[in-house]
Parts: structure tokens; sequence; C-alpha cells
């Protein structure tokens, strides 16, 4: 990992002094200011609400350039790691560094594979939900509750076998939420087939008779974990982050990332575009009218699925979903009418000023749920597909934070604004 280069120094004058704030430069050539001391040498803070401008890290692990709309895992291009790789390949990459060797993936395979069970105590856990719980907390609450069969991983080994375990386990657990809110008996999961297929028999089979597998859906899924793994300091990855530098649990920083995501700004939104789709064509199919009340200042309504903090171009993760609905679809047959709706108010948009002048594109959300659909997982699970994807990538993350040299509790400033002191008497 190259550390950041100190290329030059900002100054800062404020009141009769001036101040030199060193300017290091990343290896993409991003440059930040340094104001770890800031607070010490001026007595002042810096106030940036949402963290637009702020960063709370360096990191080597994922790329963007929300300009140029460029995504890379450990410098890998998304669009090769899409088109050749697969989900575990990729999650070896994001948490160890480098591509695995052919042993070492077929050993990561097979360890993954030998942990997918749950401790059978875990069906009481899930049968303690309401039927109708949503499956993200419900899935938070599993992982917490993981934390309680295993003890604390502290040392290399321990860390390494918690990761292993929830790489393992967390599908087991999402299928088990899922089955439960059918009234289902929960599926075991299968030492013979690969990661994306034992999801799909977790979650579609039923003992009363066996669930082929259909590889075209088990491809699709692989590739939407592939294209959902890491995203760089996103809201819920900051969040595993920040849990994590109180040295709390691997498991509960995962399972506060989970809640994170939930939020239908973030990885929710995978549930409200589907859902807009279907409203758009329950009403009648007109994407010019919905997309007049998305303008609209007098109204709340949003156009899920779009817009990004960090894109201000086409989301290549959605570049890419959106030719992979089509191939989808026209394998599967599938119904297309929201695919026709999502790509007319796509083609809308690039036409018109508002979008355009806020730099409003798709983003990983706007196609994801559309394939989702096709491929027959239930909407309210969408977003824990999308946990499921950004399992890897929170790990590395925690991993990198963890054995970062600046390791220390995240802790940030505020400005005060309240009232100033007052006595009872
Ligand atoms: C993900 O950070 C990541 O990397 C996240 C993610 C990942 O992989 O981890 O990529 C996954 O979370 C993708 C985003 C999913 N969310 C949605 O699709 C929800 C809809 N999008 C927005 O709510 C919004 O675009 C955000 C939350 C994604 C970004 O919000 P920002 O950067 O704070 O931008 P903003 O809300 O300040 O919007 C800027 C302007 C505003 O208009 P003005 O006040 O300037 O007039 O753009 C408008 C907004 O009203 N706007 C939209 C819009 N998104 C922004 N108007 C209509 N529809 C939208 N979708």
């Amino acid at each position: 990992m190259t550390l950041m280069t100190e290329r030059e120094q900002a100054q800062l004058t404020y009141r009769d002094q001036t101040f030199a704030l060193p300017v290091l430069e990343g290896s993409e050539g991003e440059v930040a200011i340094d104001i770890g001391k800031l607070r010490r040498d001026t007595g002042l803070i810096t106030l940036d609400p949402g963290f637009v401008n702020t960063g709370s890290c360096s990191s080597a692990i994922t790329f963007i350039d929300g300009e140029k709309g460029i995504l890379r895992y450990r410098g890998y291009p998304i669009e090769d790691l899409a088109e050749h790789s697969s989900f575990l390949e990729v999650a070896w990459l994001l948490l160890f560094g480098e591509l695995p060797s052919t042993e070492e993936l077929e050993a990561f395979d097979e360890d993954i594979t030998r942990h997918s069970m749950l401790h059978e105590d875990f069906k009481r856990l899930f049968a303690a939900f309401p039927k109708d719980a949503h499956p993200m907390p419900t899935l938070a609450s599993a992982l917490g509750a993981l934390s309680t069969f295993y003890e604390e991983p502290r040392s290399e080994k321990q860390i390494r076998q918690g990761i292993v375990r929830l790489i393992a386990k967390m599908p087991t657990m999402a299928a088990y939420a899922y089955k439960h809110s059918i009234g289902q008996p929960t599926i075991y999961p299968r030492n013979d087939l690969g990661y994306a297929s034992n999801f799909l028999h977790m979650m579609f089979a039923t003992p009363c008779e066996e669930y082929e597998v259909d590889p075209v859906v088990a491809r699709a899924l692989d590739l939407l974990l592939i294209l959902h793994a890491d995203h760089e300091q996103n809201c819920s990855t900051s969040t595993v982050r920040l849990v994590g530098s109180s040295q709390a649990h691997l498991f509960a920083s995962i399972a506060a990332g989970v809640l994170a995501l939930w939020g239908p700004l973030h990885g929710g939104a995978n549930q409200k575009v589907i859902e807009m789709l279907e409203d758009i064509a329950a009403g009648g199919g007109s994407a010019k009218e919905f997309l007049e009340k998305a303008k609209s200042k007098d109204d709340t309504t949003r156009l899920m699925g779009f817009g990004h903090r960090v894109y201000k171009s086409y989301d290549p993760r959605a570049k890419i979903l959106k030719q992979a609905c089509q191939d989808v679809l026209s394998r599967m047959g599938g119904n297309s009418q929201l695919l026709d709706i999502a790509m007319e108010l796509e083609s809308i948009t690039l036409e018109d000023d508002y979008f355009i002048s806020r730099k409003l594109y798709p983003n990983v959300d706007f196609y994801s749920g559309v394939i989702y659909k096709a491929i027959g997982i239930p909407v309210p699970m969408f977003t824990v597909m999308f946990a499921l994807g950004r399992l890897p990538g929170w790990i590395a993350q925690w991993l990198e934070m963890r054995n970062s040299p600046e390791f220390r509790i995240g802790r940030p400033r505020q400005v005060y604004i309240g009232a100033t002191e007052r006595r009872l008497s």
C-alpha cells in the first residue's frame, strides 16, 4: 500500500496568523489538506455536515472517480471483475489485497462451504420475530446474536475464522429470515452447491420437492454480489468503521452496517425503485408525469435509484446492470414492463435540465431491483441482497481500519449552538 506523499502546503490565514497545512496526495492523484493538528495549532475545527468534503481515512481497497464514472477494487476495474471473476474471488481480493491463487480460492470456497450452517438455537431466534418483520432488522439481530455464539475474535487466526463464519453464515441467515416470513420450514445449506446456488436453494427449495438452480439465475446473482461488494466510504461502510473503531466485536460492527444500509437513501433505495416502477406501471405508466413530481420543490417525490454523492456521471455498476437486465430477461422470458419504464425514465432525464444540471444519473440501485425481481427474489429481500454483496467490503474496510498505524477511536467534534450557561435557582 503506497502511503500518501506530502506534495506541498496550503496556507490558512486566520485573524493575524498564517498557518501552513500539509497537502497530501494519494496514488491516484487525489489531494487532501491534513488538518490533524488544526485545533491544536489554531483553536479552529472544520464543519462539514454530511462529510461532503471530508475524508475520514486513507484506504487502498476501492478507488472511485465520480466525474469519470470509474470504480476499481484493489486497482482492478469493476468491468473486468464483473466479466471474468466470481464473488468469492472478489471477496478474497478485497479482504487480502491480491487475487487468490487457484489453491487459495479452492480452500476459501471449501472453508466457507463448511461453515454455512447455523447453530440450531438460531431457529428459536428467528421464530421469535413477527411474520411480517422486515428481513433487514432480522438479519442485523442475527448478526448481533452471532457474537454470543463465538468468542470475541482477537487473534489473527480468530479474526480469519470470524470472517469465514460471516461470509458463510449470512446467506443462511438471510434465507432463514425469508422462510420465517412466509411460514415455510428453513432449508439447510448444501455442501455440493456453489455460493450463489446454495443461497437460491435455501430461499426457494421446500421439503416437499427439489429445487433445481437455474445456472443463468446463479450467474446473475453472483454478478450482483460482485457489483455490490465495496464502494469506499459510503454511509454503511463508514458506520462499520466507526463502530469498529471502539474495538467493538467484528459481528457487531457488521450488524451496525446492515442497519445503516437499510435506509431508503442508501441500500434501501433498491426496494423503493421497484415500488416506484410498479406504481408508475399501475398508474398507467406515465414516466413523464412521474418525473414532473420528482422535479417539483413542492413534492417530496424523488426519482429513487438516481443521484449519488460521489458519481456525478453514470454509475459504472448501473451500466453493467442495465445490460444484465436485458440479458436475464431475454433468457428467462420475464416481463420487461418495469425495465421498459426504467429505461424510459432514464432516457427522459438525459434530456432534462433538472437532472443534467444536478448531474443526476442512474446509480447501482436503479436497475438492480429489476434483475432481483426477474430472478424471483421477493421485494422485501432486495436490500438484504445488497448487504450480502457488501459484506466482504465492510469486513475489508474494518480490517484495514483496525490494522492501520493511524488507528484510533472515531470521535467527531461539533459546534455548539444551544443555550449558554443558565442556573436553576
Ligand atoms: C447508494 O455512497 C455510496 O457509495 C452509496 C452506494 C454504495 O454502493 O454504497 O452507491 C449505494 O446508496 C446509492 C444511492 C441510493 N439512493 C437513492 O437512489 C435515493 C435517491 N437519491 C438521492 O436521495 C440522493 O441523490 C442521494 C442520497 C443518493 C445523494 O444525496 P446528496 O449527495 O446529499 O444530494 P442532495 O440530496 O443534496 O441532492 C442535490 C440536489 C437536490 O436538489 P436542489 O436542492 O439542489 O434543488 O439534487 C436533487 C436534490 O433535491 N436530487 C434529486 C435526486 N437526488 C438528488 N431530485 C430528484 N430525484 C433524485 N433521486
